[in-house]
């Protein structure tokens, strides 16, 4: 690289004037990228907001629609759906009910909306099962272990109901062995060819999920997901597991949680061809808004600060619940 130095070259002499910052900078975000997370309970008029989540909400049929209706005129248009069932089991059976929670906000959205909106559905069951485990349990005691297997023949079922019903994206988070190859197989046997997998590629076992198991009523009921979700120390196993969703046909990948994780964002953009998203998670959402709620640091430029990071590590699509504050801030990039 060549490089001129001091008193030649004076790197301070871009940052002189506005006009010169927006010109140099390097990295923008653009409305367009960011994906707002929905929880959808069974009722029809129902609003009621996430305490560990300030202004997020869990909502019912039509009032997410007239949210969705909202998010449009601020330049959100993709949305990620989570249902939060009546009934749970162990199986997690209410998952693959073609009249399901999902199923039916899917259809509902899809009606009001048409094309104007890209819906994601996350495939997980955590939300379904009584335990709250992410599938069919084969072990307890100290270690909750999945019966790996049977889960992805459950989560094939539940992505073909939720592209049957509308989805335009699949979302699994259950981080099970060979996922995206049966969810992929499921999807093709039913004539879903055209509907891309999003995989919860590298999903660690984190702190930072938290308030999202208020927001979903799944937290587990004994022991813990260190069994499937990926442990925070590991890089290179992060490389492996994105590899194998990609040449098990997932069409973008994603890093989860996103803060803690840039380093692997990067790693991730740099290895392999694909778009890559990352999940800003509730506890990232929580800490920020409770310090701005203290007083303790300002809201929006933190809030501009942190999903720019993540976008400069090399994520091409965020997920965040700050979708909706930031989409006027940073429209058109
Ligand atoms: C599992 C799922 C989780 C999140 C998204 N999908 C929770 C978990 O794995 O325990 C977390 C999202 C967040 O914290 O914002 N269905």
């Amino acid at each position: 690289m060549i490089q001129a130095t001091f008193p030649s070259y004076r790197p301070r002499r871009r940052r002189n004037t506005p006009g010169l910052l927006a010109l140099t900078r390097e990295t923008r975000l653009a409305a367009d990228q960011l994906v707002y997370p929905l929880f959808i309970r069974p009722k029809d008029t129902f609003r009621k907001e996430i305490g560990s989540m300030p202004n997020q909400f869990q909502w019912g049929y039509a009032d997410a629609e007239r949210m969705v209706g909202d998010a449009i005129k601020l330049g959100v248009r993709s949305f990620l759906l989570f249902g939060i069932p009546d009934h749970k089991d162990a199986e997690g059976s209410s998952a693959w009910d073609s009249e399901g929670v999902i199923p039916t906000v899917l259809r509902r959205l899809r009606r009001a909306f048409g094309s104007e909106i890209l819906l994601i559905t996350d495939e997980c069951f955590c939300e379904y099962t009584s335990h709250g485990h992410c599938g069919l349990i084969q072990k307890k005691g100290e270690r909750v272990v999945l019966e790996n297997d049977k889960t992805v023949a459950n989560l094939a079922s539940q992505c073909v109901v939720h592209a049957q019903a509308g989805a335009d994206i699949v979302a699994p988070s259950g981080m099970l062995d060979g996922m995206v190859a049966g969810i992929r197989s499921g999807l093709d046997h039913a004539g879903l060819e055209d509907i891309p997998i999003l995989a919860y590629s590298a999903k660690y076992a984190s702190a930072f999920y938290g308030p999202f198991r208020e927001a979903a009523e799944s937290p587990p009921q004994f022991g813990d997901r260190t069994s499937y979700q990926m442990d925070p120390a590991n890089r290179l196993e992060a490389l492996t597991e994105v590899a194998q969703d990609i040449s098990q046909g997932a069409d973008f990948v994603m890093v989860k949680p996103a803060l803690a994780y840039l380093d692997i964002i990067r790693e991730v953009k740099n290895a392999f061809p694909v778009p890559v998203a990352a999940y800003n998670v509730s506890g990232e959402y929580a800490m920020l808004k409770a310090a701005a709620q203290n007083g303790w640091i300002d809201e929006k430029r933190a809030i501009l600060e942190t999903l720019g990071s993540i976008h400069r590590a090399g994520a091409d699509i965020l997920i965040t619940y700050h979708a909706l504050e930031a989409a006027p801030w940073i429209k058109g990039g």
